[in-house]
């Protein structure tokens, strides 16, 4: 079988790795890939958005099955383009990929269908999110309605800066077209949890929970990020929480997109926030986390083929989702400066890995040979133990045999899941 991964991070070189498992996979290829992938995959220069690129691509190399990873080009419809080229698919069409492409969407999705959630409003001109600004309660999280590289969600402690927020989103148009609308919502508490489930539209099977790191510092500070370290399973994910996640968030979904005659297939994400009042959805990802896939698939017992392969033929009912026992973490070695202005071009030095010890590059390119830093974000240090005090030591070890000039890393990914576990014993 010929398989093409449309992306190009950390997310991407875990899906390839974890899809070469099985025999079945002849020729896998990425678009555009990076210089890590190409170790495991053939790339090639086509972007992710380019959808007639994508199309071309797939028709001249045989394509048998394509797995499109990003929200951008499923947001824009790829899968709905290749499936109508004859060519099956892994993730939503374009009119189910809106439950992240459009937050007012989401919020009015989980509204009409009583799925718990942070209560909001929703506003089309600033004027009037302005006067609300004036009257919200405080904290308020102000979003940009569509997409903005996950940096379209700020949250104001005082007016002057939900009012500064709502300017520069819907009047600046700091994310584009994405602040036409913006959703002003409720400050929530509570441990987040993030859990990817696979999906064929009827059935959902989640995959185990995991805990992402969104702040560039240790501490939990300095800037967003698109996330600096992950671990799986998340201590703060009960089976009794998962239980009640399954009856009010997870099934509610996938049966309030059907109705609505969305179908999902694929994986959605949910980023859940386990509040006093119960699990609350934070926000729908319509795609696997970034860099919950690099503790999440290492973790998947069998085939992940097979079960996108299912996804897609909607036959998920009838194929095991495992998971096997013990914990994963990963830590992601980032260029200094990122998320602002920072240098690349720098080599990199990869160790071999051991058993259970995974290297998922995220942004590098490749010259003569040589790996050398490209992004933000280079890459993600993963493995796996028999309980989450090991897997942090072992992927904190294998990250300190990475090395690159103008590295950094947080000391602290697992810390909080470390406490937690402690708490709840
Ligand atoms: P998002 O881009 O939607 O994932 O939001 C980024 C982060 O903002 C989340 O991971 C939360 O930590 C935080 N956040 C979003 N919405 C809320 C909310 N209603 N209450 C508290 N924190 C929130
Ligand atoms: N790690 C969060 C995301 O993928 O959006």
């Amino acid at each position: 079988m010929n398989i093409l991964v449309i992306g190009g991070g950390g997310r991407e070189h875990a899906i390839i790795k974890k899809l070469k498992e099985d025999p079945r996979a002849e020729r896998i290829f990425a678009l555009p890939g990076n210089g890590g992938i190409a170790a495991d995959a053939e790339c090639a220069g086509v972007s992710a958005t380019d959808i007639p690129g994508i199309l071309a691509f797939a028709r001249a190399n045989a394509v048998d099955f394509a797995v499109v990873a990003p929200d951008d080009p499923l947001v824009l419809g790829a899968v709905d383009a290749l499936e109508e080229a004859g060519i099956p698919c892994f993730g939503p069409r374009k009119n189910a990929a809106i439950i992240e492409g459009s937050k007012v969407f989401s919020k009015n999705l989980m509204e009409k269908y009583h799925i718990p959630t942070a209560a909001c409003r929703i506003f089309g001109a600033p004027g009037e999110a302005l006067a609300y600004v004036d009257e919200c309660p405080l904290p308020a999280v102000v979003k940009a309605d569509g997409l903005a590289l996950g940096k379209g969600v700020l949250i104001c402690e005082t007016r002057e800066s939900a009012r500064e927020a709502v300017r520069s989103i819907m009047e600046d148009r700091i994310f584009g077209e994405s602040g036409a609308r913006v959703v002003i919502e409720e400050f929530l508490t509570g441990p987040e949890v993030s859990v990817l489930a696979f999906t064929d539209g009827t059935c959902v099977k989640p995959m185990v929970s995991s805990m992402d790191h969104k702040r560039a510092l240790d501490g939990d500070r300095g800037l967003n990020t698109g996330g600096m370290g992950t671990v799986a399973p998340n201590p703060c994910y009960t089976e009794a929480v998962a239980a009640r996640c399954m009856e009010e968030i997870f099934l509610p979904t996938i049966r309030a997109m059907k109705a609505e005659g969305r179908p999902f297939r694929g994986c959605l994400y949910f980023g859940l926030m386990l509040t006093p009042a119960g699990p609350k959805v934070i926000e729908y990802n319509c795609r696997f986390g970034d860099p919950e896939t690099q503790v999440v698939l290492p973790l998947l017992e069998g085939s992940l083929l097979e079960i996108m392969l299912a996804v897609s033929q909607g036959r998920l009912a009838d194929t095991p989702v495992r998971f096997r026992p013990g914990a994963a973490c990963c830590v992601i070695l980032a260029s200094q400066g990122y998320p602002q202005k920072y240098d690349r071009g720098f080599p990199i030095s990869l160790p071999e890995t051991g058993p259970d010890e995974y290297i998922y590059i995220a942004g590098a390119s490749e010259r003569d040979g040589q790996l050398l830093t490209s992004g933000g974000r280079v890459l993600g240090a993963a493995a796996v133990a028999s309980d989450l005090p090991g897997a942090v030591e072992r992927a904190y070890a294998l990250a300190d045999r990475i090395h690159f000039d103008n590295a950094f890393c947080r000391r602290d990914i697992g810390r909080r899941a470390l406490a937690a576990m402690k708490e709840g014993k």
